[in-house]
């Protein structure tokens, strides 16, 4: 059976209060990771409950680490969000933290909040918040899903709050849902995942995948927040009825359509549904001439298809070829478009789980 999300939260409760863990001494340091994301398939659709697919991008990385702190509260006592190189953050944390709590992001905010009052224990320790991040933010690249997601797994090991995943799923939404308005949380469900995800009518799974492929992931060097892009939505959809169904069909068929091309291992269909979900996109003003040209300029180096990916509004492109070779050559392609950075990721051949 495949697990319900919260989708987010409207269909499930708060996780229940928890005793804080006892064992031999509350520990001081508790540390999370995740990592970045690509939309293959169903971006924006997803947020009114049609099907979405990401990729986990683990090249790029994101770790937090929280710390008992002396100055009690239910609020961060210092918070440092550090915006490192893309890539995944390594070596020492940094010991120093000098940024005051008014500038702790609104979403990691009200998570650190809803867990530390999860803790029922009178005098909780406030806690100093330090998240490190190598995922580029308003890319479409699960930034802040994955900022959310690392804070929500220190907190858990600190606190010892033993959560289940479905209810970390609950704290990374409770931030995504400050940081987006509207989150259908398939990003908070990419970010912790090591296969591809299916977010369908609030259920998620593990499509199967039936032969393995490459993507490559090329930064446009230009970004909105995916707030922005949902809310341009929203406001389009509200001035021409009948214009949400007509998308969430297309992008269904489409999204449905790659699922079958994905799990019989046939590529080349599957690089041809990301093309034409561009398209379709487009068609919503989503894309930008930048992206517009990484989508031409990935097919005509060999890609088997190409798309803007997350929320665009700029952002990145994500591009499907066969080989580790043929990916490599590609990213080289594409970042001698100026200004432009690119990632690979496997698409690794396996089963289908329901639930993950
Ligand atoms: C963001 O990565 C994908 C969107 O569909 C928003 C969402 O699903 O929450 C644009």
């Amino acid at each position: 059976m495949a697990r319900n999300t919260s989708n987010a939260g409207q269909k499930r409760n708060s996780p229940a209060p928890v005793q804080a863990g006892r064992d031999a001494g509350p520990p001081r340091t508790g540390t999370g990771v995740a990592h970045g994301k690509v939309i293959l398939l169903g971006e924006h659709a997803a947020v009114y409950g049609a099907p979405t697919v990401a990729v986990p991008v683990p090249g790029l990385g994101c770790r937090a680490r929280v710390v008992r702190s002396d100055r009690g509260g239910d609020r961060p006592s210092a918070f440092q969000l550090v915006q490192t190189p893309p890539g995944v953050p390594r070596g020492p944390v940094p010991a120093a933290l000098h940024t005051t709590e008014s500038l702790v992001p609104e979403g990691l905010r009200k998570l650190t909040e809803a867990m530390l009052r999860q803790v029922h224990r009178r005098g909780t320790s406030g806690v100093d918040v330090l998240v490190e991040s190598g995922v580029p933010p308003a890319r479409g690249l699960g930034a802040s899903a994955a900022c959310a997601r690392a804070v929500a797994l220190a907190l858990n090991a600190l606190l010892g709050l033993r959560l289940s995943a479905d209810a970390v799923f609950h704290y990374v939404q409770v931030s995504e849902k400050a940081a987006h308005g509207r989150a259908s949380g398939i990003d908070a469900l990419a970010t912790g995942s090591h296969r591809p995800v299916l977010l369908a009518d609030g259920r998620i799974s593990n499509p199967p995948v039936g032969a393995d492929g490459w993507i490559v992931v090329a930064d446009s060097g230009s970004g909105a927040a995916t707030k922005e892009a949902v809310t341009m939505l929203r406001e389009g959809f509200a001035k021409h009825p009948g214009s949400r169904e007509v998308f969430l069909g297309h992008s269904a068929a489409l999204t449905r359509a790659g699922l079958c091309d994905l799990e019989r291992g046939h590529l080349a269909a599957l690089g041809r549904r990301l093309t034409d979900c561009h398209g379709l996109l487009a068609g919503l003003k989503l894309t930008t001439d930048r992206t517009n040209r990484l989508v031409e300029a990935a097919l005509q180096a060999g890609a088997l298809g190409a798309k803007m990916s997350g929320g665009g509004l700029g952002g990145c492109v994500v591009a499907l070829t066969a080989t580790e070779i043929t990916a490599d050559a590609l990213a080289a392609a594409l970042a001698r478009e100026p200004g432009v950075r690119c990632w690979t990721a496997p698409l690794t051949r396996g089963e289908g789980h329901a639930g993950i």
